[in-house]
């Protein structure tokens, strides 16, 4: 893969968001959902994209993506994905450092997200960045939501602090 890019994501990427959004996840988020989270405080969000690609015009289909929000504080990643061809070079990682960046400067202490416990790899990926485990979610993920598919699972609860 050539190299990539890092930008803020805005309302007109959220078209191309929810359509990789559901090559990832089983239930995407509707367009307009994304278009409102992004469209002002408290949400904000980051893509990756092929050096290259429209990335203004929103038409292209970005590598990855990350969206978040920010409020009192405190931060949350909503929804990180990247598509299967970009995955295990580095993308969901530079992702993971453009929303705690995100978070940071929008006076976050902490940075939290839920992961299903079976999701091993994208735990392993969040305890590199310096997420740990504060909590858990009993049967947080519907069985038809998991990116795993099948079965209702267990969450944990982790958050970076800064
Ligand atoms: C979890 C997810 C976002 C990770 O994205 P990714 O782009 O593959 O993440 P990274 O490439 O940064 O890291 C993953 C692996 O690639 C490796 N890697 C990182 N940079 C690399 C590079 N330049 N070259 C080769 N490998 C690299 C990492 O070491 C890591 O491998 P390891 O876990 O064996 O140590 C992605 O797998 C995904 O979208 N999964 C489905 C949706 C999902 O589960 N989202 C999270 C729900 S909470």
């Amino acid at each position: 893969m050539g190299k990539t890019r890092i930008c803020a994501a805005t309302p007109a990427h959220a078209a191309a968001i929810g359509a990789l959004q559901g090559l990832v996840f089983p239930a995407p988020w509707a367009p307009a959902a994304i278009a409102k989270l992004l469209g002002g405080e408290p949400g904000f969000g980051h893509l990756a994209f092929a050096d290259g690609a429209a990335i203004a015009a929103g038409e292209d289909t970005p590598l990855g993506f990350v969206l978040c929000r920010a409020a009192g504080g405190e931060a949350e990643i909503l929804s990180l994905g990247v598509g299967m061809e970009a995955r295990g070079q580095g993308v969901g990682g530079r992702l993971l450092e453009a929303a705690a960046e995100g978070a940071q400067r929008r006076g976050a202490q902490a940075l939290y997200l839920e992961v299903s416990v079976a999701n091993l790899d994208a735990l392993a990926l969040y305890r590199r960045h310096g997420f740990v485990e504060v909590g858990a979610r009993a049967r947080y993920y519907r069985a038809e939501d998991s990116p795993k598919g099948g079965r209702a699972e267990d969450a944990h609860i982790l958050c970076r602090t800064f």
